[in-house]
């Protein structure tokens, strides 16, 4: 029996308010790299990573875009075909936690994907090293119940600055990505 290589295409959507890091988390992801300034992001772009699971050879598709524009004025087009949403907040900002409802809702609204119940996401509670984690304001639990209550969507805790846990989200998004394709 001979083992097939198949190249697979996966498109991730990253969404959260302005500065809690998806750009960051990005970069440090595909680059390797953080930076301390923050650049805003004017409108939307993607990068690609490869990565081998197994016998396929996954190109992940993400794109990132600006907190700061309204949703809508993105188009459709930036959200149709994902396979996989990416929610992120700052842990030392509650107003980037109380606005996860909105994004979740609004990506659902744009991508109407065939299922919404099952469409898979992925929260990233970001900045934990910031302060030794002594300014965060929103607990690992409270982000947990959120999770529990949108359909137990998968957690984790990320230091774009360290490169804490973004390797371990971004395999999670990979192959909950190719799960749902
Ligand atoms: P928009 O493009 O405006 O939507 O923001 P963004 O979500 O892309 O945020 P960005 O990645 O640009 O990061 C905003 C600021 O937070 C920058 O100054 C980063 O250096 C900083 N930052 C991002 N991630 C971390 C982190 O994990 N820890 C710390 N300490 N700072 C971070
Ligand atoms: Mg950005």
């Amino acid at each position: 029996m001979s083992i097939s290589r198949r190249r697979t295409l996966l498109k991730v959507v990253i969404l959260g308010d302005s500065g809690v890091g998806k750009t960051s988390l990005m970069n440090q992801y595909v680059h390797n790299k953080f930076s301390q300034q923050y650049k805003a992001t004017i409108g939307a772009d993607f990068v690609t990573k490869e990565i081998q699971m197994e016998d396929r050879l996954v190109t992940l598709q993400i794109w990132d875009t600006a907190g700061q524009e309204r949703f809508q004025s993105l188009g459709v087009a930036f959200y149709r075909g994902a396979d996989c949403c990416v929610l992120v907040y700052d842990v030392n900002v509650l107003k980037s936690f109380d606005t996860l409802d909105n994004w979740h809702d609004e990506f659902l609204k744009q991508a109407n994907p065939v299922d919404p119940s099952s469409f898979p996401f992925i929260l990233l509670g970001n900045k934990v090293d910031i302060d030794g984690g002594n300014s965060r304001v929103v607990s690992e639990k409270k982000a947990k119940e959120w999770c529990l209550s949108r359909g137990n969507i998968p957690y984790f805790e990320t230091s774009a600055k360290e490169a804490y846990n973004v390797d371990a989200a971004f395999l999670c998004v990979a192959k909950t990505a190719l799960a749902n394709e």
